[in-house]
């Protein structure tokens, strides 16, 4: 497992992530969506287990329910599993906010 970081400070982390708005990063081997909510922050893969659409431009439904933008499968954010549709689940990656930045292990 690899472990990078989102800016340089806890301050710069939560710059680069306005709320509800997923974005990118990108860590040399694959594409990760980060997306922080009011009472979190998110990592997962960013292209959707079931026909690869990317993520970023999913929606939430709720704080803890994305929603793809191709067939509206739904997943949980907090575990990745598909709550609405027929595929695998999503993958989920642990993150950390820390005076380092935002950590995500990968
Ligand atoms: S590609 Fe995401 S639900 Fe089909």
């Amino acid at each position: 497992m690899k472990e990078y970081y989102l800016g340089k400070s806890k301050e710069e982390a939560l710059r680069l992530l306005p709320e509800n708005k997923i974005i990118e990063f990108p860590t040399g081997e694959e594409s990760i969506a980060v997306l922080r909510t009011a009472d979190a922050i998110y990592a997962f893969e960013a292209s959707c287990p079931h026909r690869g659409a990317s993520l970023l431009q999913g929606s939430l439904h709720g704080s803890e329910e994305l929603i793809c933008p191709l067939h509206r499968y739904r997943f949980d954010l907090k575990t990745g599993q598909v709550l609405a549709g027929f595929c695998g689940d999503l993958t989920i990656y642990p993150t950390e906010l820390t005076e380092r930045g935002l950590k995500i292990l990968c």
